[in-house]
């Protein structure tokens, strides 16, 4: 009896170390697939592009006109400051360092919003006008990147990152919305009288 049960015990710590051994090679299997390392590149370029952009809107709340845009564009800088935040959490839920990567279109976002404001007058509507479609460019961008990462982090099965993901595509959505508002309600009307 007392054999039997060595017996068992042995055999099942061996059990054990193969499903150990089975997970170990699923997870490197699932790190060596090439649609993960699709999506942990395009995590690492959004990575990038989240950082970036807490300094453009610094510059488009310090260049903008009127204090409802200068609100958007702070409200947004604390958001982007969450989404940094977030995607710290969907690195370490997949078991990978974040890394930021150079995202050449935010870099090129970015420039216009700059271009946009040498190229316009200090204290104008029409400066806040091309500012907002500057800042809407920016946010269809990140739209388009969490959408996909969402979708992608569903069909993978990591669904915490999903959900995480989604928290931000939300918040990217409301901004361009809201930036739409502002425009619609106070900013265009005005910027056409200018002259
Ligand atoms: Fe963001
Ligand atoms: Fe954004």
């Amino acid at each position: 009896m007392a054999t039997k049960t060595t017996e068992n015990t042995t055999s099942s710590t061996t059990n054990n170390k193969v499903a150990i051994e089975n997970a170990t090679v699923k997870e490197s299997e699932m790190k060596n697939a090439p649609l993960h390392k699709f999506f942990v590149d395009a995590l690492k370029d959004i990575y990038y592009a989240e950082h970036k952009l807490i300094d453009a809107l610094q510059k488009m709340h310090d260049a903008a006109t009127t204090e409802e845009l200068k609100d958007a564009f702070e409200d947004h800088q604390l958001q982007t400051k969450k989404h940094i935040s977030r995607l710290e959490k969907v690195f370490k839920l997949i078991n990978e360092n974040p890394e930021q990567k150079k995202c050449e279109a935010m870099d090129g976002l970015i420039k216009e919003g700059e271009e946009i404001i040498k190229s316009t007058e200090e204290g104008t509507m029409t400066r806040d006008a091309a500012l907002i479609i500057a800042a809407q460019k920016v946010e269809h961008y990140e739209i388009a990147t969490y959408g996909g990462l969402a979708q992608l982090a569903i069909t993978m099965g990591h669904d915490k990152a999903a959900d995480l993901l989604e928290k931000t595509l939300q918040e990217e959505e409301d901004t361009d919305y809201n930036l739409t508002e502002i425009a619609e309600t106070n900013i265009n009307f005005d910027a056409q009288q200018e002259d």
